[in-house]
């Protein structure tokens, strides 16, 4: 008889963002009269941009055409995206990495789920804590993580590193070296991030310890400091030890769009065997290529008329970002974040916890977020607002969170 994969079992409840979408389902039904402002999933609501639109067309028309039709696509990437993605994030900020290190994929959320298939069972995995759960979650399917306790909310095998107001939101060195450590700046849930010389000392660290660092850089268009790094690899010796993931989603709008990217560099090397053959092993065998047209859409990203438009819709939602941080902060409400990413963390008024703190929002005020502690026990009585709705939703949901 065949067996399953155990390890599913151990996962408490239903994945973060599909609960919640459930639990304002439910509200919905019950209220069909109330207007929901959903200020929950980072999913971005402006439209894809004229570049974007027009390279998506023109692809279209060519798979149409016998002389142009495309079938299967290079399982790593076309050239002409990997040359773009080379040139505009990484040669342009000192970065000595080369094209042929970048593997196009579906989507930043699919590659820091599956990394970890590269890895024994027996690595000890670090997260910051509050942190977002497909790490966690995906090290759990792999058997990584040992076992859940639900008093601690925390799973026996994995190192917690806090990320909270009391530290600044920057994780500590933690007292039991780790072999893998799973890093993203900005940060997802809290909106803050490090600096780059303090992302300098984790890639210090890494080298000294013999530790990977998995580099979740999703956010990076939305940084506005001059000392925060865009990528991993602005820091010294990074390309011996760090794995860097990378999305279209949050700076292009391509959530239903699909495109992501991750750069394993040729040094990257344990005991002498090479992650990046490894990856590109994995790739060829279970992945047949982003779509030839999304990728064209990608590679508009980078076009000149491209970048003037990333920065336009990072600056639309940069403005929400800036109009809630305000507006929380004018009713009293402690609040982080929301400088270099476009997620607002706040601690819930009277003590509340995350979850009571969203039934009330919601009951209330008909605003969705999302509770702190659903990232981590230390996400407790922190509350996650995204800058992605529309400026008008965001601006209705401070009123009505003033009112309260
Ligand atoms: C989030 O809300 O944390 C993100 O949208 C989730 C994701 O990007 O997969």
């Amino acid at each position: 008889m065949y067996k399953i994969n155990t390890n599913y079992q151990k996962l408490p409840g239903s994945y973060l963002f599909s609960n919640i979408a459930k639990k304002v389902a439910a509200f919905q039904e019950a209220n069909p009269d109330k207007e929901i402002i959903r200020l929950g999933i980072g999913d971005v609501t402006r439209p894809l941009t004229n570049s974007v639109i027009d390279a998506l067309h023109k692809a279209v028309d060519e798979m149409g055409d016998a002389d142009t039709f495309r079938g299967y696509a290079p399982d790593l990437g076309y050239d002409f995206l990997r040359d773009a993605i080379c040139k505009w994030d990484y040669v342009r900020r000192g970065c000595d990495i080369a094209a042929d290190e970048i593997f196009v994929s579906d989507g930043a959320k699919s590659d820091s789920g599956n990394i970890q298939e590269l890895f024994a069972t027996d690595n000890k995995i670090a997260v910051c804590d509050p942190v977002y759960p497909v790490y966690v979650d995906s090290n759990v399917m792999g058997g990584r993580c040992g076992n859940y306790d639900s008093t601690l909310e925390k799973w026996s095998d994995i190192i917690y590193m806090p990320t909270t107001a009391e530290n600044g939101f920057v994780p500590e060195f933690p007292k039991e070296t780790p072999d893998i450590i799973y890093l993203c700046f900005p940060n997802n849930p809290t909106g803050t991030t490090i600096t780059k010389a303090q992302l300098q000392e984790w890639v210090d660290y890494a080298n000294k310890n013999g530790c990977l660092i998995i580099y979740d850089a999703a956010y990076e268009a939305y940084i506005s400091e001059e000392d925060v790094a865009h990528s991993i690899y602005e820091c010294e010796g990074a390309k011996t030890c760090a794995i860097e993931i990378r999305s279209f989603s949050k700076n292009a709008g391509f959530t239903g769009v699909r495109l992501g990217f991750t750069v394993v560099p040729k040094e990257l090397k344990c005991d002498g065997v090479s992650l990046h053959d490894m990856w590109a092993r994995r790739h060829g065998t279970k992945f047949n290529g982003a779509p030839y047209i999304i990728q064209r859409a990608g590679e508009a990203v980078y076009s000149e008329a491209g970048q003037k438009e990333v920065q336009e819709l990072v600056g639309y939602y940069m403005n929400n970002a800036k109009t809630i941080r305000e507006g929380l902060k004018d009713a009293g409400l402690e609040v982080y974040g929301g400088v270099n990413a476009p997620y607002i963390w706040m601690k819930t008024p009277d003590k509340m916890t995350s979850w009571e703190f969203f039934d009330y929002l919601l009951e209330n005020a008909c605003v969705v977020g999302t509770p702190g502690s659903g990232f981590g026990p230390s996400g407790e009585h922190y509350f996650r607002l995204t800058a992605f709705g529309t400026l008008e939703n965001s601006k209705k949901a401070l009123e009505r969170i003033k009112n309260l």
